[in-house]
């Protein structure tokens, strides 16, 4: 016998240990695509509600370079407020998102008269003579202050901010590294701060930091990927260009040296104008494909598109000697598709295929009503097909195995063809040929 049980629990049971509804809520909280901002939120109202640790306010302190800055402030409030929020919090039906909004909405109105004060509050953590807030993240230890006017490491503004007597200061510590700190009171109710209470919070306090800590990991992930693609893209672009400057500065050479042999010249000129409609295709590529922007697909009769693309000139002469075999209904439902990006996407696997095959070959395209709503255009080469490690990479920006290849044309028309609702797919296999199906959503054609 298996019994399920849900992996993040609606409500909790009446009778459940506060400590651990309010643990809960804190890990439930990071399941869901809320911002660390929000999720840090949680945190402060875990701490501060009537019901929960129960701490009258918490004020939050980010580090930011060598500074310890303040950021949030929970409260001041009304024992009923918090205990309003908590009962929130915990009753059926509510989900963390609601809370988190509510929360939001508070923060928001007290931070608006707060915030030019908070600002002031930035101390340095390099400085060794620091004092309370920042002594706690310089000696990494919670520290519960009492009776803090007669107390000489506190610091006078700060306490002159917050009005009280008593405060527990938490850091926020991952990893040996300091990622903030959170203090807590009791400015409110006066209640004395208990070791349960200390014990608690010192929990919320790992979780916090330890959130912050793992929010700027993922950051520096993504940015040292974009930084890698942009390295890869660079160091690819520039391979792309060199062949065709070095080949375009040799034959310019070549004409300044002899300029007096028109035949020589001639040829060095056809060159340098091929090359140089390598370089502007490459430009094009580039901009192009890479950029695609998303255009409202609009129904489109595909069958003259089809039909001018196998007229152009560049396609006529690379089908020389092969046969394109195409079959077409003519009363074809219209496809969604952006009439320009049809084309293209449309160019390119006829490219593909049009390379791959041998001179006496054939390629077929075929469209193909799948039912009312879809229409699937099929090219078909009988070409050296795609292996295993090709059709997982063949979508990746710049994969190519082409000696010229940009490897983007594929993806250009995955794009085209997830932009105008439809989608590719691609079966091949090693030895025999290759078939591309391009499914898109079809319209019936009107009365006329
Ligand atoms: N019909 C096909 N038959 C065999 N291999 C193919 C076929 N179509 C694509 N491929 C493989 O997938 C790779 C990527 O194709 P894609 O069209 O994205 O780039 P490319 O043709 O190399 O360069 P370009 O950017 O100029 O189109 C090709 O280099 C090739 O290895
Ligand atoms: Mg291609």
């Amino acid at each position: 016998m298996i019994e399920g049980y849900k992996l993040q629990p609606a409500n909790f049971n009446p009778d459940t240990p506060k400590e651990f509804v309010l643990l809960s809520i804190i890990a439930q909280s990071f399941f869901q695509p809320f911002s660390l901002e929000d999720n840090l939120l949680v945190i402060l109202t875990a701490l501060t509600s009537g019901t929960g640790i129960g701490f009258n306010r918490a004020m939050l302190f980010l580090k930011e370079g060598e500074k310890l800055k303040a950021a949030m402030w929970l409260g001041p409030r009304s024992p009923e407020e918090a205990e309003a929020i908590w009962t929130m919090l915990s009753s059926p039906g509510i989900g963390y998102a609601e809370v988190v909004e509510h929360n939001r909405e508070l923060i928001s109105q007290t931070m608006e008269s707060l915030q030019p004060k908070l600002k002031t509050f930035s101390y340095s953590l390099e400085d060794d003579n620091s004092l309370l807030p920042t002594l706690a993240v310089r000696r990494k230890e919670i520290i519960l202050v009492k009776e803090a006017r007669q107390e000489t490491l506190v610091d006078l503004k700060f306490l002159d901010f917050i009005q009280v007597d008593s405060f527990l200061c938490l850091p926020l510590v991952a990893h040996n590294e300091v990622m903030g700190e959170i203090v807590v009171d009791n400015g409110i109710t006066h209640a004395p701060i208990n070791t349960k209470d200390i014990e608690l919070a010192s929990l919320c306090a790992l979780l916090a930091g330890n959130y912050i800590y793992t929010t700027s990991l993922y950051k520096k992930v993504v940015e040292m990927e974009k930084m890698a693609a942009l390295g890869e893209m660079a160091a690819f672009v520039s391979h792309q260009l060199r062949n065709p400057i070095v080949a375009i500065g040799g034959f310019t050479q070549q004409l300044l040296n002899n300029p007096c042999n028109p035949e020589r010249c001639q040829r060095n000129l056809n060159i340098i104008q091929e090359e140089i409609r390598h370089l502007e295709e490459i430009i094009y590529k580039l901009s192009h494909f890479l950029k695609i922007k998303i255009k409202e697909p609009i129904p489109i009769d595909f069958k003259p598109l089809l039909m001018r693309i196998l007229e152009r000139p560049d396609i006529k002469a690379k089908a020389e000697r092969k046969t394109i075999s195409w079959r077409i209904a003519d009363d074809s439902p219209l496809i969604l598709c952006d009439p320009l990006y049809f084309e293209e996407a449309v160019t390119n696997l006829l490219d593909n295929a049009l390379d791959v095959t041998p001179p006496g070959d054939k390629i077929y395209i075929r469209a193909c009503p799948k039912n009312k709503k879809w229409l699937t255009v099929i090219i078909k080469d009988s070409g050296p097909g795609i292996d295993e490690k090709g059709r997982e990479k063949m979508f990746s920006p710049f994969y190519s195995t082409k000696e010229n290849g940009m490897g983007l044309g594929l993806l250009f028309v995955k794009r085209v063809m997830e932009t105008s609702g439809g989608k590719i797919e691609v079966q091949s296999k090693p030895g025999h040929g290759t078939m591309v199906k391009l499914y898109f959503k079809a319209q019936e054609r009107g009365p006329q």
